[in-house]
C-alpha cells in the first residue's frame, strides 16, 4: 500500500531553511524563513513570554485537559486583542489551535461543511501554504489581483475587478496586516470599500493575521480586521501568535467565526469544537496559556508591548537603512517601496536567476519570489545586501 504513495512537492520556505542550515559558509544571510530575528541573528524568547513560564513552572499543578476548544480565557484574550469591541462578543465563536495554519485549516474545513461549492479567492501572490491546504482539502480556488510589480504596491484597481466576479458564499481571503509574501497592505479606504463590495456581492471575507504588531502597531494592523468585523454578518479569521509573542513552536493559534446572530454563533463554535476533535482533539495548551497569562496581566503585557514595538521599530530602522542604501548605490528611487512596506516581508523584485545568484555567489537566501525578510538584517548586514543586489543587476 504505501508504495502507492507519490513524492509531495516541497515546501518552497521550509526547503530553503534546510538549504541554508546545509550552507558552511560562514558569512552566508538568511533572509528566508519568516522568522524574527534580533540584531545578534538570534530569535529571543520574549521577555514576558520567559517571565510568564517562570510563573507557570510554580503555579500549575496538573497537565489535564483543558475544554476541546481551548481554555476559555485563551479565547476571550485573543478575541480581544484581533477584534477589541469592534462587534459583540456573543456573535464570536472560537476554537484555539496548533498555530496559525492550525486555524487556517480549520477554518476552510468550517467553510468546506457549511459551503462546499464555495471557491476560496486567494491575492496574487499569496503565502504559498494558502494555495496547499486548499488544494489538499480539494477545495475550489481562484486568484485576485494583488501585487502590482512595476509599482511595487497594491494593485487595488485590479483587486476590486477581480472581485467582482465573486459569487455569493465565496469566500474572500485577505491578509490582515503585513502581506506576505509583499509587504504590500490595504489602506483603511481600501478596505471600506472591500467591506462595500463583500456586502454587495454576499462574499465572506476570511482574515488570515499572522503579523499583529510588526507593521504599524497592534491597533492599526488589526484596523482592517476591526472595520471588517463591525461592518459585516459573517467573517472567518485566523490568527497566529508565532510572531508577535514569539512562539512558533509552541503552536498557538485561533480560528475565530463570526455569526450572524448568537443563536447561530452557538452552532459554529459547536462545530469548531466537532473539527479540533476530529483532527488532534484538544489544543495545545502551553503557548496558548502563556499568551492568556501575558494579556490578562497589566505587568507581563506591559513589557511584551513594550519588546513587540522594540522588534517593529527594529524593523522599520532595517527598511529605511535598506532603502537609502540602495538609493545610494543605484542612484534612483526605485527601492524606496522598501521604507513604505509593513511587516516582516518585502518582494524586492529580483528575477528566479538572480535570486539564484545571491544564493550561490553571495551566500544570501531570499525566497524564489525574491520576497526577503527584513528581521534576517542588521545594520552590517544591510550594505552586504545592497551591493549584492546592485551586483546581480536587480
Ligand atoms: C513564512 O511565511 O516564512 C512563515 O509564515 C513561516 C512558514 O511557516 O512558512
Amino acid at each position: 500500500m504505501l508504495e502507492n504513495l507519490c513524492q509531495q512537492p516541497a515546501d518552497k520556505i521550509l526547503q530553503l531553511m534546510k538549504m541554508f542550515r546545509d550552507d558552511p559558509r560562514a558569512d552566508k544571510i538568511d533572509l528566508g524563513v519568516g522568522v524574527y530575528k534580533n540584531a545578534e541573528g538570534v530569535t529571543p524568547v520574549m521577555r514576558a513570554v520567559k517571565a510568564a513560564e517562570r510563573q507557570l513552572w510554580k503555579a500549575e499543578t496538573t497537565k489535564s485537559y483543558t475544554a476541546l476548544a481551548g481554555d476559555p480565557a485563551y479565547l476571550d484574550a485573543m478575541r480581544n486583542l484581533v477584534l477589541a469591541d469592534s462587534v459583540a462578543a456573543g456573535r464570536v465563536a472560537a476554537a484555539a489551535t496548533p498555530g496559525g495554519t492550525g486555524a487556517i485549516h480549520m477554518v476552510l474545513e468550517t467553510v468546506g461543511m457549511a459551503n462546499p461549492e464555495a471557491t476560496i479567492w486567494l491575492s496574487d501572490p499569496t503565502w504559498p501554504n494558502h494555495p496547499s491546504i486548499i488544494n489538499h482539502l480539494g477545495m475550489k480556488m481562484q486568484t485576485y489581483r494583488y501585487f502590482d510589480s512595476e509599482a511595487r504596491g497594491v494593485d487595488f484597481a485590479g483587486m476590486i475587478a477581480d472581485l467582482e466576479g465573486i459569487k455569493a458564499g465565496d469566500v474572500v481571503l485577505l491578509h490582515g496586516c503585513c502581506h506576505n509574501p509583499t509587504g504590500a497592505n490595504l489602506t483603511l479606504p481600501e478596505w471600506q470599500e472591500i467591506a462595500d463590495l463583500l456586502q454587495k456581492r454576499g462574499g465572506i471575507p476570511f482574515i488570515d493575521i499572522a503579523y499583529q504588531g510588526f507593521g504599524d502597531g497592534l491597533d492599526q494592523d488589526a484596523a482592517g480586521v476591526r472595520l471588517l468585523a463591525g461592518q459585516m454578518p459573517e467573517m472567518l479569521i485566523a490568527a497566529s501568535c508565532s510572531k508577535n509573542f514569539g512562539v512558533y513552536r509552541e503552536r498557538a493559534g485561533v480560528a475565530l467565526a463570526i455569526a450572524p446572530s448568537e443563536a447561530i454563533r452557538g452552532v459554529v463554535g459547536g462545530n469548531l469544537a466537532h473539527l479540533n476533535r476530529q483532527n488532534f482533539s484538544f489544543p495545545p495548551d502551553h503557548g496558548a496559556r502563556l499568551v492568556t497569562m501575558i494579556l490578562n496581566d497589566s505587568v507581563l503585557c506591559a513589557d511584551w508591548q513594550a519588546e513587540l514595538e522594540e522588534v517593529r521599530l527594529g524593523m522599520l530602522a532595517i527598511r529605511e537603512q535598506l532603502s537609502a542604501e540602495l538609493q545610494r548605490l543605484s542612484g534612483s528611487d526605485r527601492f524606496g517601496f522598501i521604507a513604505t512596506h509593513r511587516g516582516m516581508f518585502s518582494r524586492i523584485g529580483a528575477t528566479p536567476e538572480q535570486v539564484v545568484t545571491l544564493r550561490e555567489k553571495h551566500g544570501i537566501y531570499m525566497v524564489g519570489d525574491s520576497r526577503l525578510n527584513i528581521a534576517g538584517l542588521n545594520e552590517t548586514t544591510v550594505p552586504i545586501l545592497a551591493r549584492a543586489l546592485i551586483d546581480v543587476g536587480v
